[in-house]
């Protein structure tokens, strides 16, 4: 409808719309930029303005007749009526023309090429016109400052307006969300009962793929599945699907449906995250040092009701540390604070903490071989990322088989250190658990400890060449 019947129809409901009445009357179609400049007040709101601003009108044609006039009666053509800021109107005519001047020219200013006169009809013209663009433009300021109070006087109604419109806006942006994209609606359950999401998506993400989206289900609870680890090669969509889990309860608390077919929570207090910078190769030592700072954050803070997510942690810094600290951390959130997890790594080694933690559990994303080439389902499974998987894209990509064949002996030899004589991950040894736990292997057998205190005692300088062969012998004899 036209705005104006919006407006009448508004009138007798709402308190506003006196003040969006007089706006509309009060204010020029297109007002000027600028108050000084005059042209800011609609006609018909003022009879004085209206009057003055008629009269300036009015005086400016009758400057144009009285040039036609003066031209006529001069007989030169070329004469022209000149306004200028510091001298006023005046009527200019060039130097050839000057012996035809009337008597009754008041000669004003005097150029290169012309002069410049005045009479007493364009004096009182100039006057006029100069008091009416006074008077209008003063009239016009103190319309504007009524207008300014007028609005200022409903400032909290308007304040609350734009409150309205704005949650308005988003709701109706919400609900329409959740009509065009088949969202769904969230139940809300008590807090700590874990969340559960069937087919989630993420909400960007999705937009960008349509049906090529994989939509994946979430089970964080905090009896049987607190920690997610999740493992997978690069690219697996590790760090898409740590995002839409956040975004979705991120959403559902804000009362809004969510890009899933299902999804019920328990409300959580916070929302932790440690992602980002992960995937930039460029990084450097004070990324690592940002890395720590959030992740230290997240340990102190979090809470059995929170929803931590940790995407790579660890990456930042040397393979050693950053696998320890990761190990450490995972141990400390379990143990700990105890929040709802989801930690996505490329350390195979951490799934080993679903046999040791209780609350721990393995997902990955799924990967098919096929007709030579990699094949990401983006689906999240149970289980872990296989391990040779890097050698194998490795080999895939053409690296020469020399090469990829030197690194699986590495690896072999890596993995040969793994597990201690009881069979259990080297990783958890340590003060975590103290209980089945034989005592840390020492570095060197005690046959060897001697034979290094003896060759650090030998002094070279007063052994014979048969001693010398003598301890030699007496040395290894030790160590058979
Ligand atoms: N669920 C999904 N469905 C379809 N494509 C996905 C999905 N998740 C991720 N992708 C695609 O895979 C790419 C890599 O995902 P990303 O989450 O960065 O993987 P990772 O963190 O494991 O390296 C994304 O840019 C996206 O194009
Ligand atoms: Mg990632």
């Amino acid at each position: 409808g036209s705005p104006a019947r919006l407006l009448a129809a508004d009138a007798a409901t709402d308190p506003l719309a006196p003040l969006l009445v007089e706006l509309s009357r009060r204010l020029a179609a297109e007002p000027a930029p600028s108050v000084e400049d005059g042209g800011v007040i609609a006609e018909g709101v003022d009879a004085e303005l209206d009057e003055v601003r008629s009269l300036a009108r009015d005086s400016k044609r009758h400057i144009l007749a009285l040039e036609e006039r003066e031209r006529a009666r001069t007989g030169i053509p070329s004469l022209k009526i000149r306004y200028n800021r510091v001298f006023g109107y005046s009527i200019e005519i060039s130097k050839a023309n000057a012996a035809r001047v009337p008597a009754d020219y008041l000669r004003r200013q005097t150029l290169v090429n012309a002069e410049r006169y005045v009479t007493p009809e364009i004096q009182a013209l100039e006057e006029k016109i100069l008091r009416a663009e006074e008077r209008q433009l003063a009239l016009e300021r103190e319309l504007w400052v009524e207008l300014c109070r007028a609005v200022a006087a409903q400032a909290a109604g308007l304040s609350a307006l734009g409150r309205a419109s704005a949650r308005v806006d988003v709701l109706a942006a919400w609900a329409e969300l959740a009509a065009t994209r088949r969202w769904a609606r969230p139940e809300i359950l008590a807090a700590g009962a874990g969340i559960r999401i069937g087919e989630g998506r993420h909400p960007m993400l999705e937009r960008v793929l349509g049906a090529d989206f994989v939509p994946n289900d979430t089970e964080l609870d905090p009896e049987n599945g607190q920690i997610v680890l999740l493992t997978g090669p690069n690219m697996g969509g590790k760090s898409t699907y740590l995002r839409q889990v956040a975004l979705i309860v991120l959403m559902a608390q804000a009362g809004c449906f969510v890009p899933a077919a299902s999804a019920s929570l328990g409300a959580v207090d916070r929302i932790f995250s440690r992602v980002g910078a992960s995937d930039d190769l460029a990084r450097g030592e004070s990324t690592f040092m940002v890395e720590m700072i959030e992740t230290a954050n997240i340990l102190r803070f979090a809470t059995p009701r929170s929803l931590v997510i940790l995407d790579e942690v660890g990456r930042g810094t040397a393979t050693f540390d950053g696998l320890s600290l990761a190990w450490a951390i995972v141990e400390h959130l379990h143990e700990g604070p105890r929040p709802l997890t989801l930690f996505a790594t490329h350390y195979h080694e951490l799934t080993e903490l679903e046999a040791l933690l209780p609350r721990v559990v393995n997902r990955t994303m799924a990967v098919k071989e096929w007709e030579g080439r990699i094949l990401f389902l983006r689906r999240v499974v149970p289980g872990s990322a296989d391990k040779s998987y890097g050698l194998h894209v490795a080999r895939l990509a053409g690296l020469p088989e020399t090469v990829v064949g030197r690194a699986e002996q590495v690896l072999r030899n890596l993995e040969s250190q793994e597990y201690d004589p009881q069979g259990r991950p080297r990783l958890a040894e340590g003060a975590s658990f103290p209980a089945e736990r034989p005592g840390q292997m020492p570095l060197f057998t005690p046959a060897e400890e001697i034979v290094a205190k003896l060759l650090r005692e030998t002094d070279l300088d007063r052994v014979t060449p048969l001693a010398a062969l003598n301890l030699l012998a007496s040395l290894q004899d030790r160590l058979k």
